[in-house]
């Protein structure tokens, strides 16, 4: 290779290279400014005011910033179209491509597109933030592929796409649509297709929009084909015939265009190199040895931005075409560095395909570990080359190469290329074995021998788009020698136990020569026991279960091999049947649902399944959020300073370094408040900056800001704090120990007697038992952000939030500012998702922005990052239950003393009610005669906890079915017969003192356990699991019931205000914030019935404090209850006054009623009140009616778990719910296939790490796990397979509004039937073990706690009979 250039030579290059720098952007062409080094394409579109692509995360877990990437490739001749992050695609990436944003596929003006169409019909857009990046991810999908995907492939290809809201089952069938469903149609060849029909690219349906478009318009129309599953609305809307004549084609500009050499500029000196030949980039290496080699930038942008790295000089290798080879020849593959992961696939599927399957294991398995790898987005950037040089100890792909005796191609800048055994390779923690002057330039897989058998191994938190917890590949060469089959070579790898990729040669050299048996495996489970060592505390934790998994792993590899054998001559080490189970790979089908609901209309809108009001908007990318909001001219951007200890007094601040940060405008700390720094919803107990005594990491002591964002980070970043460190509490069970609660927090609720239960010798037995329960990070796609500015000169001041009290975003500024109420005023049009985090806690973020905006009089926005959101903004309260019960032999419940604490975090904030909830809850669905609850709140040195859909309740209701599934185990009865002896009834005076009324519990149930065929789904699992050792199967069926109302009596109130135009359209405000969950679509059907118009003549425009006062928070699921009636109300006030009008007359429509009334001088304006009746709670008395109505569900769940790793899936869930007379029952629907799937994350999936007692590996009182990297929200693999959700029919509910009933928050615990179902399978397992005592399961049932509990010869060497793995509460 070349040599070393010189200085002048390279200026020369450097020169050449100053090329105009263009992309195109939905079609239109765009000179990319230099300087802009440093941005990720998503800041530019944004930027330019493409604001339909949105920040969710910032480091490619979300989805919500895909746009799709089109480029011509010169060497296939075609026009490669791809979905990627714009969050981490730097921007000068894209030089030369095309963009299309989720504004150039469609709007509400020129028409939707057919994806954008279809998804907002299914319903598959709630809050919208997510939507856009499903739209696109759809979207490249049908550009990309050359026929219409099969509905498994849409499924794959929406793994990195999250939504916290639909639970995505109407998502999945809304792109269905687009799915092929009859090869026919595909072919050409058949039913009536004409010759000049093909598949639309830009549908995947069948039409006529290639060549002769406007030439047989006609013929096309009989060609439509649509999905089994959801009918299109018409025939164009979904066969894209007249879409794809909006289509935007590909830039002929683009078609011709060569890549040329790119030097870029950005600020700090920061450059960015595009070479395109490897000299070039040699020639840059040579000149800066330090320069950061850049493909994809999945690793250097997480290290930029979220670890604050910095690195000078950028070389984009992307484009050098050395390392993009992909030579297929006798001896192997070779793949060039910077091939991307999609690449790779593309080909191994070919090799797979094409070649002598004995040369492939090593390849199948490549390929199999790839399904797993990220989601299609990264997949789509991320490259062979990166993965390999960033080392990091669970990357899924190096395990493999060593595995496979691949070989790394190398080479320095002076020409010298050696080659690397990848075994080699790995030197220490992101350590390779490669020098400044080096690169990788390709890497070698060589073909299998015959009986080599090569076997990947990946166990995650979340099967989809997530990295490993233990990975590994597996190699084994078997020859036969005499009568036997022994081992000639091995390579035993794994991932996640060590600081890098670790090889485990004793394990290998153990095999070696051995012959392949039960004798073999047994020994090599021993060396690999002691081959692998861990530290107690290594970093990651689950110490316990990494161990277990390597032996699980070998295991199944083994079995694997002796399968892969079976048959062969002379080998006799035959599976049982029932051991298959271990390595049967589970074929995940579509997922399928249904929804049965009546519709009961009531006039002209209420009861129908109206579609989102928004949903248009919102599929476009036009629907506008706050950080969508244009800022105002001299804006500023706000980041707060905050604590980095638990609890310590604040000693000194330098900011010497933030004032001389680039952008500073000023900083503010708690002596600047105008007001009062003391603030809190209920009680004033927290600082808005911490003036001495810093109580949480994340606590903010002040606020920076500077003319960018990441200004006003750095400039924070650079304020230096120094602590006198003082003890922490870090857990319910440290802050019970040093007595450590919440003042005024002890609450007691008592029924009967229950000491003197216990004494009477009622109980045949009295059992004892604690429950703990995690928390849950709100994970609303849409971070905090509120932009707020001042008017009149600094005499009022206003803003928009993301926030579910608008008027709590008020009260907070005013009281921080020292202004009166009325001169502040908070605006709210949409949020993208809240769940309760937006209630309180965004209010505390707007007062810390008002500050800086007031003393400047300059406009201000903070929008947090997501790890700072995770991170400072409080989460479901973790829970702790100690119960004792008392039962009869035949399990009828007699007497429960529970003592419940929830970890409220530093500050008060709503945990006492979140805990009076819990209380209320705590008896879920069961008559329980004597019954004392107590409950605290704990005070802890972590960030205040708060609402969560559900508010307490369903962590009460868990605790009591832990109590009722163990009184199940020891009277050796199901929990089924055990719940159902026990249910309320009709009447049944509950232990606050309320009285049942209209119990549909028990219809509820009774019609679930028929149509779930329960009792033959018992028998088909009990059979499941005798025939199957390793793979089990649980089923569970749960009920709920869920008081509606606040508890706190003054919060039942609603506002409303009702304009009739004279036009005959109506507008709305009302109360309440659209937040999702479509209670503006449901308050506006109740004012379209209320004057008998179409619901198209009612607009609701926004949320704002001075429209309607006093709002409570849109929470406790009632909203659409009281802001309905509030509503009605102020509707028939003016239907009252429009009266004495309209009976004179017949008029034609209602605006000419409405004009007449206006001519007549009729008040067309009004506004409506609503307050709950008949509630109240006495807590001296302990009794009162605290709900005015309750909302009644059950849920039947049945599962599979892979014991010997943890793995399960949700086969199937079946929800009922009593929703009365349902408003909108779609929305209801969407309502309940959310919170279920909320709930399954809660369960099974999600768990917050925090730094404590129990994960001494991560920084005390620092929270793990912010980002959506390491924090595992449900994705579309987790939905339940088979999801069926009715609606109880027939059941009107005379105590709200047209006779429904609220909707929220009741089914999310139904999702407790997965865990209780998760439990039911391990119980099986542990039965095989002969193991029947009963165990705890704490949630979240992840892979780690199912695999721990399903002891077995694998588990007994790390644990003992009590073990229970670690959880943060
Ligand atoms: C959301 C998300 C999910 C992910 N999921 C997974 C997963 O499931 N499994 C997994 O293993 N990883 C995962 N990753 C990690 C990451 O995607 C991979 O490591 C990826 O392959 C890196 O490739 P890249 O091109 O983006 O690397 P870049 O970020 O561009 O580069 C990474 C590093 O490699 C160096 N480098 C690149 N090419 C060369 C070369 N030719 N010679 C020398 N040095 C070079 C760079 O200088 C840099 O230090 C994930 C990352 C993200 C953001
Ligand atoms: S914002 Fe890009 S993936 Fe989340
Ligand atoms: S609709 Fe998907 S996150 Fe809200």
């Amino acid at each position: 290779m070349g040599s070393l250039k010189t200085e002048n030579e390279f200026e020369k290059m450097e020169e050449s290279e100053s090329k105009e720098a263009i992309l195109y952007v939905n079609g239109i062409r765009r000179v990319l400014p230099d300087g802009l080094a440093h941005f990720t394409l998503l800041e530019y579109l944004r930027d330019i005011g493409l604001t339909g692509t949105k920040l969710g995360c910032g480091e490619g877990g979300c989805g919500a910033c895909t746009v799709m990437i089109s480029y011509f490739d010169q060497n296939a001749k075609k026009c490669v179209h791809l979905a990627v992050n714009a969050c981490l695609a730097p921007l000068y990436s894209i030089e030369g491509m095309h963009v299309v944003t989720v504004e150039g596929i469609g709007n509400r003006r020129n028409g939707l597109h057919p994806i954008q169409e279809s998804l907002a019909r299914a319903h598959g857009s709630q809050c919208g933030f997510c939507t856009p990046g499903f739209v696109m991810s759809m979207y490249a999908l049908l550009r990309s592929l050359q026929k219409p995907p099969t509905k498994e492939d849409i499924e794959e290809n929406l793994a990195g796409n999250l939504c916290r809201c639909t639970g995505y089952r109407p998502i999945i069938d809304a792109f269905s649509v687009f799915a092929r469903t009859n090869d026919a149609l595909y072919t050409n060849q058949s039913s009536g297709l004409s010759s000049t029909e093909f598949v639309c690219p830009s549908t995947g349906k069948p039409c006529s929009c290639g060549l002769n478009i406007t030439d047989n318009k006609d013929a096309t129309k009989k060609s439509i084909c649509h999905g089994d599953t959801l009918k299109p609305i018409t025939s164009n809307d979904i066969d894209g015939t007249s879409y794809t004549e909006k289509e935007l084609i590909f830039p002929p500009e683009l078609l011709l265009r060569k890549s040329t050499n790119l030097c870029l500029n950005g600020p700090k000196g920061l450059k960015w190199y595009r070479p395109i030949k490897l000299q070039h980039v040699f020639d840059l290496k040579a000149k800066y040895p330090d320069a950061k080699l850049v493909v994809g930038n999945t690793e250097v942008g997480i290290e930029t931005r979220l670890k604050s790295l910095h690195y000078p000089v950028l070389i984009h290798v992307a484009h050098v075409p050395e390392l993009n080879k992909l030579i297929i020849n006798d001896e192997g593959l070779e793949i060039g560095a910077a091939v991307k992961l999609s690449e790779l696939v593309k080909v191994l599927e070919i090799i797979v395909h094409e070649r002598d399957p004995n040369q492939t294991s090593s390849c199948k398995s490549i390929l199999e570990q790839l399904k797993w790898f990220a989601g299609t987005q990264i997949r789509n950037i991320a490259s062979v080359g990166g993965n390999i040089c960033t080392a990091s100890p669970i990357s899924d792909l190096n395990p493999m190469w060593m595995a496979c005796g691949a070989k790394f191609h190398i080479s320095d800048c002076r020409g010298n290329t050696r080659t690397c055994l990848s075994e080699k390779f790995f030197l220490g923690y992101r350590k390779v074995d490669l020098a400044s002057n080096e690169i990788l330039v390709s890497v070698f897989l060589p073909w299998n021998k015959p009986y080599e058998f090569v076997k990947e191994f990946k166990q995650a938190h979340r099967r989809d788009d997530d990295i490993a917890i233990v990975n590994a590949g597996m190699r084994v060469l078997l020859e036969k020698t005499g009568k036997s089959w022994v081992v000639s070579d091995a390579s035993i790898v794994y991932g996640g136990v060590a600081p890098y990729s670790l090889l485990a040669n004793e394990t290998k050299n153990f095999l070696i020569g051995k012959p392949w048996n039960k004798e073999v495996l047994e020994g090599a489970l021993k060396v690999l026991e002691k081959n692998i060592v861990m530290k107690e505390d290594a970093p990651g934790g689950m110490v316990e279960f990494r161990k277990s998994l390597t032996l699980s792993f070998f295991f199944k590899f083994f079995l694997w091999v002796c399968h892969q054998m079976n048959g062969e001559a002379s080998f006799d080490e035959t599976v049982p049947k029932s051991h298959l189970s271990a390595i049967k790979l589970v074929k995940h089908p579509s997922v399928i649902g249904s929804q049965d609901y009546d519709i009961v209309k009531h006039g002209s809108a209420v009861g129908a399944p109206e579609v989102h009001l928004s949903a248009q908007l919102q599929v476009s990318g036009e629907a506008e959020y706050t950080d969508d909001v244009p800022m105002p001219p001299n804006s500023l951007h706000a980041f707060p300073i905050l604590s980095k200890k638990p609890h310590a007094r604040v000693v000194s601040i330098n900011d010497v370094a933030a004032k001389s940060s680039p952008g500073f405008a000023g900083i503010f700390f708690a002596k600047d408040v105008p007001g009062q720094n003391m603030i809190g919803p209920i009680i004033f107990d927290e600082e808005l900056f911490a003036s001495q005594i810093v109580t949480c990491v994340g606590q903010v002591i002040g606020v920076v800001v500077a003319d960018t964002h990441e200004n006003a980070k750095q400039a924070a970043i650079k304020v230096d704090v120094q602590y006198e460190e003082l003890p922490a509490v870090l857990s319910i069970e440290e802050a019970i120990q040093s007595n450590n609660f919440h003042p005024n927090t002890e609450r007691c609720m008592k029924k009967g007697d229950t000491e003197l239960c216990f004494l009477s010798r009622e109980c045949d037995k009295i059992v004892e038992g604690e429950v703990h329960v995690g928390g849950q990070e709100h994970f609303y796609l849409e971070p905090n952000s509120t932009l707020i500015w001042t008017a009149d000169g600094g005499n009022e001041v206003h803003m928009i939030s993301s926030t579910q009290a608008p008027q709590k975003h008020q009260k907070y500024v005013s009281r921080v500012l020292g202004l009166p109420m009325s001169k502040v005023v908070c605006k709210t049009k949409r949020i993208g998702g809240g769940f309760g985090g937006k209630e309180t806690r965004s209010a505390f973020l707007a007062a810390v922005a008002s500050i800086p905006s007031y003393l400047l009089n300059r406009p201000v926005k903070i929008t947090l990052d997501r790890d700072i959101d995770m991170m400072i903004t409080g989460q479901r309260h973790s829970f702790f239950g100690k119960y004792k019960v008392g039962f009869t032999n035949s399990g009828k419940i007699l007497a429960l003393d529970l003592e419940i604490y929830n970890n409220g975090g530093n500050s008060l904030d709503l945990s006492l009610a979140v805990l009076e909830r819990a209380m209320f809850h705590s008896d879920n669905v069961y008559e329980i005669p004597n019954i004392r609850v107590k409950g605290k709140v704990c005070f802890t040195n972590f960030p205040s906890n708060t609402a969560f859909r559900g508010f307490g309740g369903p962590q009460g209701m868990l605790i009591a079915e832990n109590w009722i599934q163990r009184i199940a185990m020891e009277v050796k009865k199901s929990p089924e017969e055990i719940r159902e002896i026990n249910f309320q009834k009709e009447g049944s005076v509950l232990h606050y003192g309320q009285q049942i009324e209209n119990f549909t519990l028990e219809r509820l149930w009774n019609e679930l356990k028929e149509s779930s065929d329960f009792l033959a789904a018992r028998k088909e699992v009990e059979e499941f699991n005798l025939n199957n050792r390793w793979k089990k199967r649980g089923i569970a069926i749960i009920p709920t019931k869920f008081g509606i109302s606040f508890t706190a009596k003054f919060m039942n109130q609603a506002g409303a205000l009702v304009h009739v135009y004279t036009d005959g359209t109506v507008l709305v405000t009302h109360g309440g914030v659209e937040m999702g969950q479509g209670l503006h679509t449901k308050v506006a059907q109740v004012a379209a019935s209320s004057f008998n118009i179409p619901l198209s003549s009612v607009f609701i425009s926004e949320t704002s404090t001075d429209k309607v006062p006093n709002s409570s928070p849109t929470a406790a699921s009632a909203s659409s209850d009281i802001y309905g009636a509030a509503v009605l109300d102020a509707c028939e006030q003016i239907k009252a006054r429009m009266e004495p009008i309209a009976s004179k007359h017949n008029f034609g429509s209602f605006a000419e009623l409405a004009m007449a009334c206006y001519m007549e001088r009729i008040d067309l304006s009004a506004h409506g009140f609503y307050m709950t009746p008949d509630i109240g709670f006495d807590w001296e008395t302990g009794k009162g009616v605290p709900f005015k109505y309750f909302t009644y569900g059950a849920a039947f769940a049945e599962v599979e778990i892979d014991t010997l790793v943890g793995d399960f899936h949700t086969r199937r869930a079946d929800v009922i719910l009593d929703l009365g007379f349902s408003l909108n029952p779609a929305i209801d629907i969407g309502q309940i296939e959310g919170a279920f799937v909320q709930g399954l994350g809660w369960v099974a999936l999600e768990e917050l790490k925090w730094g404590d007692a129990a994960h001494k590996w991560v920084r005390p009182g620092n929270l793990y796990t912010c980002g959506p990297g390491s924090y595992k929200i449900p994705s579309v693999n987790d939905v339940p397979l088979k999801f069926n959700v009715s609606l109880l029919k027939g059941a009107p509910n005379a105590n709200a509004i047209h006779s429904s009933k609220a909707v929220g928050e009741p089914p999310f615990f139904l999702a407790s039937a997965v865990f209780f179902a998760i439990k039911d399978a391990i119980i099986a397992a542990r039965a095989e073990v002969g193991c029947s005592e009963w165990f705890p399961l704490d949630n979240p049932a992840t892979p780690e706690r199912i695999r721990m509990s399903c002891i077995d010869q694998f588990t007994e060497a790390f644990i003992d009979s009590d073990f229970r793995p670690k959880l943060s509460i």
